[in-house]
Parts: structure tokens; sequence; C-alpha cells
């Protein structure tokens, strides 16, 4: 079943030069998990990542470590950032990484029309550079330093100190693009969102843009300008375009008509250059402008933006090693509502794993599939006569079913996650409230035990489809003990918008002994890998 409705979703590209911290991991599980749940409703889907590989921060670092930039980048992403993806049961259809051939020949292309459009012109530029942010600092981006940086102007963000730079740059003309912008924004509100997002964008916008270096001369790893190959393009121009080069820009216009215009989603960080410079970027070169930008919030780890530069990174591995991919996905898209900022501790992320996960939902799949077992021979019985709380159930169902996808269709995850756990737990308090252990001693209650069992197991079946794209391991297992895989295909092919609809799980099914869903783990304080962060 397909909408025909074309969903075309990126992720930031990462800065190799980094390793991946749980912030990277954020990003990059939002994205795939809006992406599962739209390639599950029918939608054409298509999910990018990738990395950005240019620029004076892996120059340095590949200098530092003796390397050539490329060795250092190819090196980086195969040891890091391909096995992040599947640390994190990541399904990205495509990654792009701005050293491939595809994207830097379009670059240049794109580059040179919107210089022979008339957008481009060559300036003498003198300002403070921050090369961890890879951008020019304004004064209210910048501190001063403390400790060794003592005396010295420091970037807000990284505490660094700030490099002086002057030299001959080409420049884009960003200032045309105020009021176009403004307009954008105007039209259409839902370009840029949540709504605190938007408001900071138009208020900056507002003040009026100046013009944008997009030229550097004082080292050469980047794509270089086509008209004075003594230049690289900047690497945010070069880094913005991987979203259209990837989906076929200037190679393949059949493909880009299908894909584009693409949502981006971004951490707060790097807001503007996406709902700003990118979008101008597009109008100068007579493109479709993306279909919209979602800025979510910061990890915070002891208070503050979690980073490597600031030791206090936290590597995927470390979570998902304890708890597992699915636990990961769940806790951090449901913990943090999409768009603010959250903070995570160990205790948290252990706290919601034992209570929402192992006791929650776990605990419902696996007493539902043994009582089935125990009580008709692990056989889905057929449903007797609805009485009122078997009704409860069905609605709970078709009503998350809908509250979730129109969640989804604002981005914010956690909302859907909510959604889909009033099922979980109207679930388990209908489990409670009938007692099957009871009805089961009594044979004049056979066709009530069958109907308790059946709305369970059926309960279940929903549950598996709609949490598919959150923890797609977990459901897997379920879909299987179910036994739905015989009688309904694949998990993955199930169409989501139509999971509400009641009485999909056939009677008859047989159920098969369930792997736990999530796993006993021992707590912080117990001598875990995770205990010694807490
Ligand atoms: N290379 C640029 C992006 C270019 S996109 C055309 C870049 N890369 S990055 O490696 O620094 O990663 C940026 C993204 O990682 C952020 O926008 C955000 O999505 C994610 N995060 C990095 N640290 C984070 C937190 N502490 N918390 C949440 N997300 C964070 O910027």
């Amino acid at each position: 079943m397909t909408s025909g409705r074309s969903f075309y979703i990126t992720t930031p590209i990462y800065y190799p030069s980094d390793v991946p911290h749980i912030g990277h991991g954020y990003t990059t599980v939002a994205v795939d998990a809006l992406a599962r749940w739209h390639r599950q409703a029918g939608d054409d889907t298509w999910m990018l990542t990738g990395t950005d590989e240019h620029g004076q921060k892996m120059l340095r670092a590949a200098a530092a470590n003796g390397a050539t930039p490329q060795e250092w980048v190819d090196r980086l992403v195969a040891e890091s950032w391909f096995p992040l993806l599947k640390t994190l049961d990541v399904a990205n259809d495509d990654f792009i990484r701005t050293t491939q051939p595809r994207h830097e020949e379009r670059v240049r292309q794109f580059v040179q029309a919107i210089h022979d459009r008339g957008y481009i012109y060559a300036g003498e530029f003198e300002a403070l550079y921050c090369v961890g942010c890879e951008e020019f600092k304004t004064e209210s981006e910048i501190v001063d330093g403390t400790g060794a940086f003592e005396g010295l102007k420091v970037c807000a963000i990284h505490s660094k100190p700030l490099e002086l730079l002057q030299e001959k740059n080409y420049f884009f003309k960003l200032s045309e693009f105020t009021e176009p912008l403004l307009k954008l924004y105007a039209e259409n509100p839902d370009f840029i969102r949540p709504e605190s997002a938007r408001n900071e964008v138009v208020s900056f916008v507002k003040q009026g843009l100046k013009d944008l270096s997009i030229s550097r001369s004082t080292f050469d790893w980047g794509i270089k300008v086509p008209w004075d190959e003594t230049h690289v393009i900047y690497v945010w121009v070069d880094a913005l375009l991987n979203y259209a080069t990837a989906v076929g820009f200037g190679s393949d216009p059949e493909e880009f008509a299908r894909r584009w215009p693409a949502y981006h989603v971004v951490g707060k960080d790097i807001l503007r250059f996406h709902a700003v410079i990118w979008p101008a970027m597009l109008m100068a070169a007579g493109v479709e402008v993306p279909r919209g930008v979602f800025a979510h919030g910061w990890l915070l780890v002891g208070g503050e933006k979690m980073s490597k530069s600031k030791l206090t990174g936290i590597a995927p591995t470390e979570i998902t090693d304890v708890f597992g991919s699915d636990a990961y996905r769940f806790y951090f898209l449901s913990a943090i509502a999409f768009g603010q900022d959250g903070s995570f501790s160990w205790e948290d992320l252990s706290a919601r794993y034992q209570a929402e996960l192992a006791n929650g939902f776990g605990n419902l799949a696996s007493r539902t599939t043994a009582m089935i077992a125990r009580y008709r021979e692990g056989i889905v019985p057929p449903a007797g006569e609805e009485t009122d709380g078997d009704r409860v159930i069905r609605e709970t169902v078709a009503n998350a079913v809908e509250r979730a996808d129109a969640a989804i269709e604002r981005f914010r995850l956690d909302e859907a996650i909510a959604a889909i756990w009033t099922i979980v737990d109207a679930l388990n308090l209908y489990i409670t409230e009938n007692e099957p252990w009871v009805l089961a001693k009594d044979e004049g209650l056979r066709s009530r035990l069958d109907t308790v069992l059946y709305t369970a197991a059926e309960g279940l079946r929903a549950l598996a489809v709609l949490l598919s794209p959150i923890m797609p391991i977990a459901t897997e297992k379920l879909w299987v003990g179910l036994g739905a895989a015989e009688s309904l295909g694949r998990l993955q092919d199930q169409a989501l918008r139509d999971a509400g609809r009641w009485g999909q799980l056939r009677p008859g099914t047989s159920v098969n002994a369930l792997a736990p869903l999530f796993p006993r783990v021992e707590q912080p304080g117990d001598g875990q890998p995770g205990a010694a962060k807490a």
C-alpha cells in the first residue's frame, strides 16, 4: 500500500573528526523513527544521513594525526560513523560523504549557477573565526576567555580562542534575501518548528542579513571555486548542498523531482544555517526551498550541553551495550519533548527501562503469550461477546493510532509514544481487572476467558505495529511471539495508519515462545559500565 506522498527527511551531516556521542545518536534515531513511521505508512520515503568532511577542523585534525585529510576521514567514517548506524539500528536509505565525486561536482555546478545569476562577488574580509563551529562570529557570540585563555576572546560555544582572519573572499549576497525569507516564514508558519525556534530565526532575520563569505584561500581542503581555483568553497555551503546532491540535483532530474523538497531535522545550534542561509541559497539558484526545518534541543549532561570537547561526551555504545538499541531509541525519543533540551542521566534511563519497558510493555507481552500457551494450548482463541471493558481497549487502540499519527505529522515523537503508551497502560489494567487466572478456573467462563485473551493479543498486535518504528528489535520478537509473521506477513509491511482496525490477528494463530523483549540489566551501582558515570 502506498500513499504516493513523498517524504524525504535528513539528519545533519556529521563532522567525522568527533567520535559519535549520544547527541549525534539522538538526532539520527529521531530521523530514523520518523522515516520508519512514514515508510510503514506507505509514504514514498527516503532517509539521508552522512558526513561533512571538508574544512579547516578536519584538515588540522588530520595533520595532528600525521595523515592526509582523505586518509583521515576515510578511517573515521569506516571505524566510527558507519558502525554508529548499526549500533542504533538505523535504516537509512543513503549515506552521503561530501568528498564523493557525486557531491563535489554538483556543488561546483550549483555555486557556478548562483555566480552566473549575479549573487556572488569578490571582496575583502576581516573577522574572528571559530574553527570548532567553522563559522565567523559576531559580537554577541564572543565571550572573554577564562583559565588558560584568560585575556583572549573565545567562542561562546566551544570556549576556545577565535582566530582573526583577513583575506580576499567571495561573498554571497545573503542581504538580498532578508525580505524573501521573512515572506517565506510568514506564508509557511510550519517552515521552522517548533515555534520557539521559528521566533528566534524571525527576529534574527528582521535585524537584516549581512552578505556571507563563501570561500577560503588560506587552505585547500575543500571543493575548489569553479572560476577561481585558488579558493575553496566555504565548508557550510558545501555541506548544506548534500541534501540536494544526494537525491540527484544536477544529475538525475527525475529522482530530484521525486524526492525534493526535504524536511531537515537539526540540533538548534545549527538552525540558522538551515533556516536562513540554505533557503536563501536555493532561492538564489531558483530551486524550491525545503518543506521544513525542525530544530530539536540539546542533550544536557550534568546541566551542560554534552560535547566531546567539554569531556561530557558519552558514546552510544556505552548505553546500547547495557540496555540495547531499542532502549536507547525509546528513552531519548520518549523522555525528551522533541524540540526542547533534555537532561540525560543513567538513573533516569535505568528507571524508565525497568518501569516502562521491562515491567510495562515487556511484562504485558510475556504474560499474554504465556497465558495463551497455558490456557489455550498456544492457540489464539476467538473473542466472544464484547463487554464495555473490551470495547474500551478497542477504542483506546483506534484513538492511539490517530493521535500518534497526528503527533508524527508535527514531528512530536514524544507525544506519539505517549499516545501509544495509553494502550500499554490500558491493557495492563485490563488484565489486572479481568483476572484471566481466575476465569481459567471456571469452565463456565470459557468464552469470557477467550475474549480477554483475544483482546490482549490483538492489542499487542497493534502495539507491535505502532512501536516498530521506535523499537524495531523488540517488536519483531513480539511479532514472532504472537505468531503474526505466518498469518499477517512481515511486521514492517503492516500498514501503520490501519493499525487500529480491530480484529486483524486471526483466531487460530499459534503463538510461539517469546524471547525476552527487555532482559534484566544490573542497576547502576551494581558495577555496570554505566554506573561509574552516573
Ligand atoms: N557538520 C555540521 C552539520 C552540517 S549539516 C549540513 C555539524 N556537525 S556536528 O557533527 O557538529 O553535528 C551536529 C549535530 O549533532 C547537531 O546539529 C545536533 O543535531 C547533534 N548534536 C551534537 N551535540 C548535541 C547535543 N549535545 N545534544 C543534541 N544534539 C547534539 O554541525
